[in-house]
């Protein structure tokens, strides 16, 4: 029987982060609010050269090869801080990554949940092609105003996946429970830069629409809370994303305890402590986080998945792990890159924050400031120049 679902999987983030215990100090807050109280340590700030674009090239580079690159006919790039109102930044990875001209490209939004109704389009195209192969990408920054409880929960980061039939890493199933309410718990008008956020409203539609896709994909599955090995989560801070694992526990009449949850998430959140919220990326930085970092062999069990996207839509789906998932992981690369990071000054990470490229088409080229392999080099006439760094 042929499957269907993820090959090859990466992620970037930016070389730099501001340690929450440094936040804590400027802003006069007890450092256990963010380490404890939200779950979060560090959060990943963007160099000035770097954009979504950038990161998603340099999380899709490891993983386009030779073997894959003709193959590519859809690029699929989920994001919600888009660099353009009409062009879609998937249109410049074709000329990065140099895939065939003979391919769509597009870009999806909807909010953080973007990366999910990717993963499933991407699905659907194979099923009618299933010799073609799917790249999807996710990248974000996530940027809320400074000094407002939700700058702690800022980031930055990027996954790639090549999507296929009969996949080495995850078989996707097809049963999933899907939940949509217009609700206004986060958004970005055009106009602004800051995304505006009702937080404890966000957190609790965030649980509220973990139960409906529990229900809708317990239904129609019939599969239990035990028969996953794992879940993973969209992860705004790590708390939430345990206490969702805490929710699904108790919604199907299980004992775990509150410590035991806690536990059991260890794996799926130690990257997402280190890069903060990366939005329509984080839910697969749960999944290669947990890939990662368990000590089990996971090979042909049951992972769910969890996507949420304030406004708000959300979806509950599982995989299962192929026989020889661990060759196609990238676990020493990610874990360099997470930890030969800079530790940024607070002053250091202000002015980063605060840099604005010019909108009125005058020409700037961009200090190198990250160390992927591709870099916004500048702007010149209102249109952004990539390169080799
Ligand atoms: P807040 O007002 O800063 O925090 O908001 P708080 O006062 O509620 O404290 C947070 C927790 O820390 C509380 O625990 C406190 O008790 C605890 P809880 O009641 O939640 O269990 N606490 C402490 N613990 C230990 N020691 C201490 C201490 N002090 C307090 N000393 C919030 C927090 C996350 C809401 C805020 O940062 C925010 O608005 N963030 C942005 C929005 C967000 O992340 N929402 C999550 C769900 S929406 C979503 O996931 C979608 C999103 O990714 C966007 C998209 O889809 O595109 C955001």
């Amino acid at each position: 029987m042929t499957t269907f679902g993820i090959d090859a999987m990466s992620f970037f983030t930016s070389n730099a982060y501001l340690d929450l215990a440094t936040m804590a100090k400027v802003r006069n807050t007890d450092v256990n609010k963010y380490y404890v109280g939200i779950g979060q340590r560090l959060m990943g700030v963007p160099s000035v050269d770097e954009d979504i674009v950038t990161m998603a090239a340099n999380a899709a580079d490891k993983i386009i090869n030779d073997q894959n690159r003709s193959q590519i006919k859809t690029i699929i790039f989920a994001t919600e801080s888009g660099v353009d109102q009409s062009k879609a930044a998937a249109v410049y990875l074709q000329t990065l990554l140099q895939l065939p001209n003979n391919c769509r490209a597009i870009e999806l939004k909807q909010a953080c949940y973007a990366s999910t109704a990717g993963l499933h389009m991407g699905l659907g195209l194979l099923h009618r092609h299933p010799e073609q192969k799917v790249l999807l990408v996710a990248s974000d920054i996530a940027r809320y105003g400074l000094n407002t409880p939700a700058e702690p929960t800022q980031g930055c980061g990027a996954v790639a996946m090549v999507l296929s039939a009969n996949p080495h890493l995850l078989s996707l199933e097809n049963d999933t429970g899907c939940y949509t309410q217009d609700v206004m718990d986060f958004w970005r008008p055009n106009y602004s830069e800051e995304a505006f956020v009702e937080g404890k409203f966000s957190s609790k539609m965030y649980l509220a629409l973990l139960e409906h896709t529990w229900r809708d994909y317990h239904e129609k599955s019939k599969q239990q809370f035990e028969d996953h090995a794992h879940f993973c989560f969209h992860t705004p801070v790590s708390r939430l994303a345990e206490k969702g694992y805490a929710l699904l526990a108790r919604l199907n009449n299980n004992t775990l305890s509150d410590a035991e949850c806690h536990d059991k998430m260890q794996d799926v959140l130690r990257y997402g402590r280190q890069i903060g919220n990366s939005y329509t990326a984080s839910l697969f930085i749960s999944f290669m986080s947990l890939l990662d970092h368990a000590k089990e062999d996971l090979a042909g069990k049951r992972i769910g998945f969890y996507g949420y996207g304030s406004g708000c839509v959300a979806e509950l789906y599982s995989g299962v792990l192929m026989k020889d998932y661990k060759k196609q992981l990238h676990t020493e690369q990610h874990q360099a890159l997470i930890n030969n990071r800079n530790n940024l000054s607070y002053e250091q990470y202000e002015t980063r924050y605060n840099y604005k490229l010019p909108t009125n088409g005058g020409k700037i080229v961009l200090p190198k400031q990250q160390t992927g392999k591709f870099r916004l080099a500048g702007i010149a006439n209102h249109k952004r120049q990539y390169e080799l760094a």
